[in-house]
């Protein structure tokens, strides 16, 4: 007898922009997995509850957005080690009755880059911005053994208190924004990731001179709304090679379909153009 459809869900308050729902329903319809994905509009004051009456109505898993992850974290009856270490969950795992806090963010970050780095582990990294991203990035570049990493943001204490807490198998030194304008101005850095929400749509661009990067420099915004930011435009011009930020967003959601649904899967163009059209991006 085939059992119930397999049933997971993305949840944030507000939920509407997700993206979730259509990268998960993609793969449920190229595997074939009788499954469901929806998308949940959790309130904060009863996300606790509300989780806990997923895992009872049999839910194989939810994953978290905006302003739940650290609320996921706390719920857990478990937290694996990179959860614990950025100090949020993105993907909840309901087994047996029991919720395991799990994070892609830093896998997704690192697949999405990877390729264009062919092999290469750059000696040293400027990561713009110090919030919840700049978390994962932080993790994942001293994952894939990245030993010298300058953490730049507006609020400098904020870029301080994080390198203290996250510094592990890197040297991670803290600039304010000017600072790090002019180190770019200054030095060819083999890696620039932009983590800050700065470029987004809507909130003020990137469009410093970045004069001492050339080819050797790799440039990753993780913003990808718009796709092509002021950042990785100015990038280009001056020969930089460049990464756009929704592969991440792509690549984050495989681990999380693997767990909820037993399918393994890839990120392909076809999913691509879906969630780019679906967002308006072309
Ligand atoms: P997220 O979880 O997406 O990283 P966040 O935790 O709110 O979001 O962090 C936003 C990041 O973008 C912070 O590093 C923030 O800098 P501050 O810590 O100084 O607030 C950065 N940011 C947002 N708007 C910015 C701006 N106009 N100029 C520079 N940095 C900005």
């Amino acid at each position: 007898m085939r059992g119930a459809p397999l049933k997971a869900a993305v949840v944030g308050h507000p939920i509407a922009h997700s993206q979730s729902p259509t990268i998960h329903g993609h793969w449920l319809e190229s595997t074939g997995i009788a499954g469901t994905y929806e998308a949940l509009d959790f309130h904060p004051d009863s996300f606790a509850v509300d989780i806990r009456g997923l895992v009872e109505r049999g839910f194989q898993g939810v994953n978290v957005t905006v302003p739940h992850k650290e609320a996921a974290l706390a719920l857990a009856d478990t937290i694996d080690a990179t959860a614990r270490r950025i100090g949020a969950s993105n993907t909840l795992v309901f087994t047996d009755g029991k919720i395991e806090a799990r994070n892609t963010d830093a896998y997704g970050f690192w697949e999405n880059l990877a390729p264009s780095l062919s092999g290469r582990v750059p000696s040293r990294a400027l990561v713009l911005g110090a919030g919840g991203a700049a978390r994962a990035v932080l993790v994942a570049l001293q994952d894939a053994g990245v030993t010298d990493i300058v953490l730049a943001n507006r609020t400098v204490s904020r870029a301080r208190a994080l390198a203290d807490e996250l510094a592990d198998t890197a040297q991670i030194e803290a600039l304010s924004w000017d600072d790090a304008e002019a180190l770019m101005d200054r030095e060819t850095l083999p890696l620039i990731v932009n983590t800050s929400s700065r470029g987004m749509k809507g909130e003020n661009p990137i469009t410093c001179a970045m004069a001492a990067q050339t080819a050797q420099t790799m440039v990753n915004d993780i913003v990808y709304n718009p796709l092509q930011t002021a950042l990785l435009t100015n990038a280009r011009a001056r020969g930089c090679q460049t990464v756009d930020g929704l592969g991440m967003l792509l690549h984050q959601a495989r681990p999380a379909f693997q767990a909820f649904f037993g399918g393994r899967v890839s990120v392909d163009a076809g999913l691509r153009h879906k969630v780019e059209r679906r967002m308006g991006l072309v």
